[in-house]
């Protein structure tokens, strides 16, 4: 018999399905999500070229049109301000190059959003054309009728009502959940259109994998070295019950360097990625808002697991935006058994 084609969707197309879940909704957060995808687009484009800047001019040289030439994290940075809350959806806006939030006139009924984003995530990698990223979580308004404040910024992970990214790489992806599921759109530049590639994406519970900056080693606590080295070695020193957490053996490294593109290898292979903390940077060196807990919260739809090495990222309720957090995340079996061999100590 011959199989029907499956039929394309675009993203625009799974949001609407995904607002008739919700019959009472406004349209606001579908709206959001829109000018996520279209602000992505734009950056999108934009790094496709960056191979050409030594060509059409370096950073800080006039273009062609007479303007000056940015560099690409502030250019994604203000893609995403000026494309987001066009209509009104949005009361806070936090971002990895703002030193401070950026509060939006909201009233009763309007600004119900909170977006926190990492416009371009492995910035460092851009000129030598290795995949980078944007990384960005959603949170709701608590306060209905006051004005918002810090508060409605400042909460925990478990509380973003959806988390994506999108990766800069041999195509672009974007990768979000809602809560219903991770889902996965590559774009199609001819069309100018996400199309639906990746449903329902699920992470295996252990994995061959482990993604960390090995040359830190020196400056780790002992019980860092310890975990990285039964890793490598293989020592799986936990029970084999399926559901019980381990130490896969002898994990192979991969690591990019762009926080994006090495949670996206391993979300679809199995795997762990480590920032641990370091003697010059206790607190690790990742971004909670901007970057953990938006991952976290994908893994953890996918069936995966975050921590900070002692408790779940996603409940972790931040003191400040760019508060800094250790991050074990991956694979729910390998992460569990890091948690595990840190609690130790
Ligand atoms: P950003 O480009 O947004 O500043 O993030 C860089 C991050 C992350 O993408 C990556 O995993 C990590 O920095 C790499 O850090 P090290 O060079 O210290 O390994
Ligand atoms: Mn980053
Ligand atoms: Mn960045």
């Amino acid at each position: 018999m011959i199989q029907a084609p499956k039929n394309l969707k675009t993203i625009e197309a799974h949001f609407l399905e995904l607002q008739s879940i919700h019959p009472a909704a406004s349209g606001d957060f579908t709206g959001l999500l829109s000018d996520i995808t279209f602000a992505c687009k734009v950056i999108s484009r934009e790094v496709n070229k960056a191979g050409l800047v030594d060509i059409i001019g370096a950073t800080g040289d006039e273009n062609i049109q007479g303007e000056v030439v940015q560099k690409l994290d502030e250019f994604a940075n203000n893609v995403f301000l000026k494309c987001l809350g066009t209509r009104d959806q949005v009361c806070i806006l936090g971002s990895e190059e703002l030193d401070e939030p950026l509060f939006i006139d909201a009233h009763s009924g309007s600004g119900n959003y909170i977006v926190v984003f990492d416009p371009l995530d492995g910035s460092s990698n851009i000129d030598a054309n290795v995949s980078v990223g944007t990384i960005f979580g959603i949170w709701k308004r608590k306060s209905r009728l006051n004005r918002v404040d810090l508060s409605d910024l400042l909460q925990a992970g478990c509380q973003q009502v959806a988390a994506g990214y999108v990766i800069y790489g041999s195509s672009t992806m974007f990768v979000y959940t809602a809560g219903h599921g991770v889902h996965g759109f590559t774009l199609d530049p001819s069309l100018g259109e996400f199309l639906l590639s990746h449903e329902n994406i699920t992470t295996p519970f252990t994995g061959e994998i482990y993604s960390v900056n090995e040359a830190y080693e020196p400056m780790w606590e002992p019980e860092i070295r310890e975990v990285v080295r039964q890793i490598k070695y293989g020592q799986n020193t936990t029970s084999k019950r399926s559901d019980a957490p381990t130490s896969g053996a002898g994990k192979s490294t991969r690591y990019i360097g762009s926080l994006v593109a090495d949670f996206h290898r391993n979300l679809l292979y199995g795997g762990i990625y480590l920032y641990p903390p370091t003697k010059n940077k206790p607190q690790g060196k990742l971004r909670l808002m901007c970057e953990a807990a938006p991952l976290a919260m994908i893994a953890e739809d996918a069936g995966g697991y975050a921590s900070d090495g002692k408790q779940n990222i996603l409940d972790i309720i931040p003191t400040e935006m760019h508060m800094r957090v250790p991050l074990y995340i991956g694979s729910r079996g390998d992460v569990m058994w890091i948690e595990q061999m840190l609690s130790k100590k």
